[in-house]
């Protein structure tokens, strides 16, 4: 595996190893501090391509100006280790200069997508403003990159997963989008980078996600199709978090639905306190 931060050497290194084997490229983009969600999508890519590119990039563009840039875990040795072993050809692990212009660091702004104002500004879009449009912008100019044919994305992220997909659709890319399921712990806490922030109480705190979109599910499956009912039971269950927003929408639109007739996905976003400091999660399950 060769690990690559410039842009120029990556391409150049795809295009030789694309001559010599041949085949379809896969792309994980991450920012890193990888776990078995993430392995598990670089598994998905190996199964399905002669190349696989994983990034390792904490985008500063999807960041707010607040948010936790900063102290985003950064592991790259593990993470290295962890592609080895599941036979990733290339870690592209870019420093921000190696994907943002000189502009960019003295002016603070670049070019960027921006989805419909309807689509990033609710769910995590609403306490995240920008944030999708940060997050598109990085996906394109990794798809522009390393021109892969496929790329997988965790459902963990659902909103994020509709919006690239909308963004793929929209702009016309020629790539495949991969959304992988959710791998959760054996205690059903769904994996995130986001976890090593959290010390004991505020783990088990956390796990109150999960159980409460669990417990809408046993209602949902048990007959229940009213949306207000599901989400009034999760918040029943949601003790010792901050629920930001438990909401249930269509998978085909992402807009809200008051009775499930089709496709629907339950989301949570909450912040659990882990030793005077708030941690925002998000899960979701599908019903
Ligand atoms: O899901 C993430 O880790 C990031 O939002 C992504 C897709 C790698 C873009 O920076």
């Amino acid at each position: 595996m060769k690990i690559i931060s410039n842009v120029n050497e990556l391409r150049n290194e795809i295009k030789a190893l694309k001559t010599s084997k041949g085949g379809t490229v896969g792309l994980v983009p991450t920012m890193g501090a990888l776990h078995q969600g993430h392995i598990s999508l670089v598994k998905k890519a190996r199964q399905q391509n002669e190349i696989v590119i994983v990034s390792v990039f904490v985008n500063p563009t999807q960041f707010g100006p607040n948010e936790d840039y900063d102290k985003y875990p950064r592991t790259l040795e593990e993470d290295a280790k962890l592609c080895e072993e599941e036979n990733v050809d290339f870690l592209f692990a870019p420093s921000p200069r190696d994907i943002y212009d000189e502009y960019y660091f003295k002016n603070k702004e670049t070019t960027l997508i921006c989805p419909p104002y309807d689509v990033v500004n609710k769910l995590c879009g609403k306490s995240r403003p920008g944030h999708f449009d940060g997050v598109c912008t990085i996906v394109a100019k990794l798809f522009n990159i390393t021109k892969c044919d496929r790329a997988y994305f965790g459902k963990k992220d659902a909103q994020q997963l509709f919006i690239i997909q909308k963004m793929v659709k929209d702009l016309n890319f020629d790539i495949e989008i991969i959304g992988c399921p959710i791998v959760r712990e054996a205690d059903n806490l769904a994996m995130s980078s986001r976890n090593t922030y959290l010390d004991d109480s505020a783990r088990a705190d956390a796990l109150n996600i999960s159980k409460a979109l669990f417990c809408a599910k046993e209602l949902f499956d048990k007959g229940v199709k009213d949306s207000a009912i599901l989400i009034d039971t999760a918040l029943a269950v949601a003790k010792n978090i901050e629920v930001e927003y438990a909401e249930i929408v269509s998978m085909n639109t992402f807009e809200k639905v008051d009775t499930i007739e089709n496709k629907a996905l339950m989301l949570i976003a909450a912040r659990v306190n882990s030793n005077g400091s708030m941690v925002r999660l998000i899960d979701n399950i599908e019903l």
